[in-house]
């Protein structure tokens, strides 16, 4: 899969009545392929998110265009939007997003529940014992602490093998070693051919990155790969 984004901006209405707005985004550009890490930082505000999920398919952007193998996304309907994102894209947001009264195999299984792609229960079970969650596999996500929550978003973000995996800060509330073995687990899935986009204040995840861009003055500046 190879991902290009071309003259991407974004603004956000801010201001009393949404009048006033922030230009987040100018004309930034990017091309992800398959079998790289891309690891993104910048500081608090600077756009990554906001960029993470212009490139994943979930907001559009104010102008410019984002195309997964030559096909333009923003111009396909909602609904071939949703399947290509079910079928091609993993997505660890930097909020937790599991589903409390669901227990972790449960949660993690939810992509398969709704893509095309037959359930991968062998991988779900490897993902759970890998990233430690196996004594938590029946547990309901509503107990779970933070880096047992951002361990489940992982798995859930790759049991359906994506090719494009964009990962916001998914080293949040991790201890040193849950983090290496996260960042591990993402370089594993580019060894099988993924594109992996990580935004990430790691410095360790620098140095391992194929690629590595900071978020500076609305865009994007290449500072490695
Ligand atoms: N829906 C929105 N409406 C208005 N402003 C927004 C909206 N979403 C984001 N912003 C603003 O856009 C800017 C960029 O936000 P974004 O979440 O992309 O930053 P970030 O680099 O991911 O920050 P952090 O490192 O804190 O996660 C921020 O100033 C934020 O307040
Ligand atoms: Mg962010």
């Amino acid at each position: 899969m190879i991902i290009t984004a071309k003259g991407i901006s974004k603004s956000y209405k801010r201001g009393k009545g949404g009048k006033g707005f922030v230009q987040v985004l100018s004309d930034t550009d990017l091309s992800i392929e398959g079998g790289k890490v891309y690891v993104i930082y910048g500081r608090s505000g600077s756009g990554k998110s906001t960029l993470m999920n212009i490139l994943a398919g979930i907001l559009s952007p104010s102008s410019g265009s984002v195309s997964y193998d030559g096909r333009d996304i923003y111009s396909l309907s909602d609904r071939e939007l949703s399947a290509l994102r079910c079928l091609s894209v993993g997505y660890i947001p930097q909020m937790h997003s599991a589903v409390g009264t669901l227990t972790v195999r449960e949660n993690i299984l939810l992509p398969s529940a709704v893509s095309e792609k037959p359930v991968d229960s062998a991988r779900a079970d490897e993902l759970i014992d890998l990233l430690g969650l196996t004594e938590l596999a029946d547990v309901r996500a509503n107990v779970l602490s933070g880096g047992e929550l951002r361990r489940l978003s992982l798995a859930r973000a790759l049991v359906n093998s994506p090719s494009v995996i964009f990962a916001d800060e998914p080293t949040n509330d991790l201890d040193d070693e849950c983090a290496k073995l996260v960042v591990q687990t993402l370089h594993a899935s580019a060894q099988a051919g993924a594109a992996v986009v990580i935004v990430t204040h790691e410095l360790f995840a620098r140095s391992d990155a194929d690629v590595v861009l900071c978020m500076q003055n609305s865009s994007l500046v290449r500072e490695k790969g």
